[in-house]
Formats: structure tokens, C-alpha cells, sequence
């Protein structure tokens, strides 16, 4: 029989005499310090060792920018500001968390549909450059530049006439509310000859949780090829081409952490290949759930162990309302488990089969589906892994009216 696929090792945590360590403190004086449970809790180290990991792999030619929408806690956004190049902001809310972190504003971009005319503001008046979505939006800056005499720092997010392969969310290629269309650009050309526009870049963004290396090293080829064929057509100097990101990590059995060297080495040789056309242009890779992603647990304790008819339940204080990802809820087709342990119990061997569900009134509400685990008591502690990115902001934290969970950096 072929043998089930199982979580990849957890590469970043260690555990001492049973207790799961996070940034070295053991989860047992960690509860006692953060308070309550549920909590998220974010472990710098883990953190500064991914950062590491893409700066050993891609070198000082490739900038790297955080995408605040995967977790915009301000403490958080403060410690990775200095650790990375820029940062991608999705809302006004996030603008003001990123200003906050005491940035440069010119290492700040702003991408999104539906970008409301306070937020363009917010924007213009601070100096960031914002990617533009469509011509509605182009019309809107320049009118409130005329309006304040103000000069808007804005790129242009292309929608590309191809996708990124293999990707858990595709944004581009084919009809989409991101971007403009590559062969509509014409369109646009005269009114960004504008006075009070300063164009300096591209974005092209193609997807999200990507683990397979061919399929972003496709697409950043495509993406090199398009960009010098845009700035070509609309003679644009490009100070920087934003590549995108679309790195993913292993949540689920079966799937390994993407290999970072061959995306590395192809576009080191791209670059060389296109030197001429992008001799002074900033390459930049927009990053979210790699940067944090595996630096978060969510942990949540044992409330009650029940027996219904051949099957164990374990219920926590924690479910769906605070971590939707982790139920299946969140963009996934056909249910499956990120990586769950018992943190307080991590040297025994599992001894049970159970599912871990939250306190919420529907069957939804899973943490984890015919897992195993050691014998398990009321008072336990659940950590579920890879939970730094679109954890706490991704979820119906109002649903049923429970307590909010904590967040922590540690
Ligand atoms: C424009 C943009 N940048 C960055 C990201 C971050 O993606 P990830 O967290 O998968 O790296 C997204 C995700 O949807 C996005 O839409």
C-alpha cells in the first residue's frame, strides 16, 4: 500500500522536556506571560531566518519588499522594516501602520483595487508610490494632484496575457480586477505624460503560495520579457520593476518548502541577459506568507475530551473564528490539515486518533481531521504551525461573539 503523505518536519522549532520552544521560551511559562488563550505568538528568529534565507539565495541585486497583508501586526511590521528593502501596503490602514515603522516612504508601494480617494491622498501626500490598478484610478490622482499641487509617485500594475502555473492563487492572465490589461497600456500613454506624475516603475504580481520552482522560474522570464516591452512602448525609465512574489511554504501533508537556488540563478541570468534594457532598475520581489508565515503558532488550550460513538474529539478555546485558514475555510477546495501538535507534550509518541474542533456551533469548525496525537487531557495546549500569515486578520473573529485571541512577538 502507498504510503499516506505526511507534514514536512517543522524546520524552525525545537522542543526541551516536552514543551514547544518559541524563540527559545518553553510554551508553558510562555501562557503564563501572554495571559490567556487563544493567542498567536510570532518568533523573530524565525523571522530573521528567512530573510536570510532569500538574501543567501538571491544576493544584493534582488531588493525585497514585505507584504503587510499577511500580517500587519504593528510590532511585527516594526522589527521586519529594517531586515527587508520596502514594504507593499494593501489599505490606508496598512500605509499607516508601515509610516509608522519610520520607513522611507519611497521604499513604500501601494497596490489594490478599489483604492478609496482619502487613501489616494494619504498616498500622494506621504510620497509612496502607488501601483495603478486602472485608468479610473490614473484620472483620480491627477485630478487630486491638480487639486493640492501635489506630484504623485505612481507604477503601472500590468495585468500579463499569462499566468503563474501551479500557483494556490492565481492574479493574473485572463480577465481580472488587478492591473491593467498588457495590450491596453496604449490607452493610457498620453496621460502619463502628465506633469504632475512621476512613473517609475512596473508591477507585475502573478500569484500567491507557489511551491514549485519551475513555474515561478517561467513566469519571471515572462514577467522580464514584458516589462522591457512595456517601458520600450510607453518610453518609460524604469527605476524599478516589481516581479512580484508568489513563494509559498508547506502547510499540508505531502508538500515540501519551495527550493529557492534555480528561482535564484534564472533570474541572476536573466538580468545578466537583459542588462542593457535594466541596467538601472531595482528588481524587487514582493513577499508576504514566506517572510512570516512559518513564524506563527496559534495555540489554544483543551477544554473538554469527548467520546461520540468511535470517535475523539478534543475542543479548544480556539476554532474557525480565530483562525480561519487553519479550518479549510479560507480558499481551500478539499479540506486538509496544516501541522498540529499537543506543544506541552511534544516528546511523546501519539497514542490517539482524534479530530481538534474550536467552540463555535457548526461541524465547520476544525482544526484538525483524524490527526494522531499522544493521550491527550483537559488543560492541554494545541499549537497549529504555519500560522504567521493571514491568521488573526484573515478570520470572522466577530462570529459567535467569543474573546478576540492575543497576538505576541516573541
Ligand atoms: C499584490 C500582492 N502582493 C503581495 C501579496 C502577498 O502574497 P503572499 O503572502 O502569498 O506572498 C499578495 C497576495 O495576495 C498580493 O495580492
Amino acid at each position: 500500500m502507498a504510503e499516506k503523505p505526511q507534514h514536512q518536519p517543522l524546520l524552525y522549532f525545537k522542543h526541551q522536556k516536552g514543551d514547544l520552544l518559541i524563540n527559545q521560551l518553553p510554551i508553558s511559562q510562555l501562557i503564563h506571560r501572554v495571559g490567556q488563550t487563544p493567542f498567536f505568538a510570532y518568533d523573530r528568529s524565525v523571522i530573521e531566518a528567512k530573510v536570510s534565507e532569500l538574501r543567501q539565495a538571491f544576493g544584493p541585486d534582488i531588493s525585497l519588499h514585505y507584504a503587510i497583508k499577511s500580517n500587519p501586526m504593528p510590532a511585527l511590521v516594526d522589527y521586519i522594516t529594517p531586515l527587508v528593502d520596502g514594504l507593499d501596503v494593501a489599505s490606508g490602514k496598512e500605509l499607516t501602520v508601515a509610516l509608522n515603522s519610520g520607513i522611507n516612504p519611497e521604499k513604500v508601494s501601494f497596490a489594490g483595487p478599489a483604492k478609496q480617494v482619502n487613501e489616494l491622498l494619504m498616498a500622494i501626500a506621504s510620497g509612496i508610490t502607488i501601483n495603478i490598478e486602472s485608468e479610473t484610478e490614473l484620472k483620480r490622482i491627477i485630478s487630486l494632484c491638480e487639486n493640492h499641487q501635489y506630484k504623485a509617485n505612481i507604477a503601472l500594475r500590468i495585468n500579463p496575457n499569462f499566468d503563474l502555473k501551479s500557483s494556490g492563487m492565481k492574479m493574473a492572465g485572463g480577465p481580472q480586477q488587478f492591473g491593467i490589461d498588457a495590450e491596453q497600456v496604449d490607452t493610457i500613454a498620453e496621460l502619463l505624460k502628465h506633469p504632475s506624475l512621476n512613473v517609475n516603475g512596473l508591477h507585475i504580481f502573478t500569484g500567491s503560495q507557489n511551491l514549485q520552482a519551475h513555474a515561478i522560474i517561467e513566469a519571471h522570464k515572462h514577467i522580464l520579457e514584458l516589462a522591457i516591452q512595456i517601458a520600450e512602448q510607453l518610453q518609460l525609465k524604469l527605476q524599478h520593476l516589481n516581479i512580484g512574489g508568489g513563494l509559498g511554504i508547506p502547510y499540508f501533508p505531502g508538500e515540501t518548502s519551495i527550493e529557492l537556488e534555480p528561482i535564484a540563478a534564472n533570474l541572476k541570468r536573466l538580468l545578466a541577459e537583459y542588462q542593457t534594457q535594466l541596467n538601472n532598475t531595482e528588481i524587487i520581489l514582493e513577499l508576504g506568507r514566506f517572510l512570516v508565515g512559518e513564524s506563527g503558532v496559534f495555540v489554544s488550550k483543551v477544554v473538554d475530551v469527548k467520546q461520540s460513538r468511535d470517535h475523539t474529539f478534543i475542543i479548544t478555546d480556539g476554532g474557525l473564528h480565530h483562525h480561519l485558514a487553519a479550518s479549510g475555510n479560507f480558499g481551500q477546495v478539499i479540506r486538509k490539515n496544516y501541522p498540529v501538535k499537543i506543544a506541552n507534550k511534544m516528546d511523546q509518541n501519539d497514542s490517539i486518533k482524534a479530530d481538534i474542533v474550536g467552540p463555535l456551533c457548526t461541524p465547520l469548525d476544525i482544526l484538525a481531521k483524524n490527526m494522531t496525537f499522544p493521550d491527550v487531557e483537559i488543560g492541554d495546549l494545541v499549537a497549529v504551525f504555519q500560522s504567521g500569515a493571514y491568521g488573526y486578520t484573515a478570520s470572522p473573529k466577530d462570529f459567535l461573539s467569543h474573546p478576540y485571541p492575543l497576538e505576541v512577538l516573541i
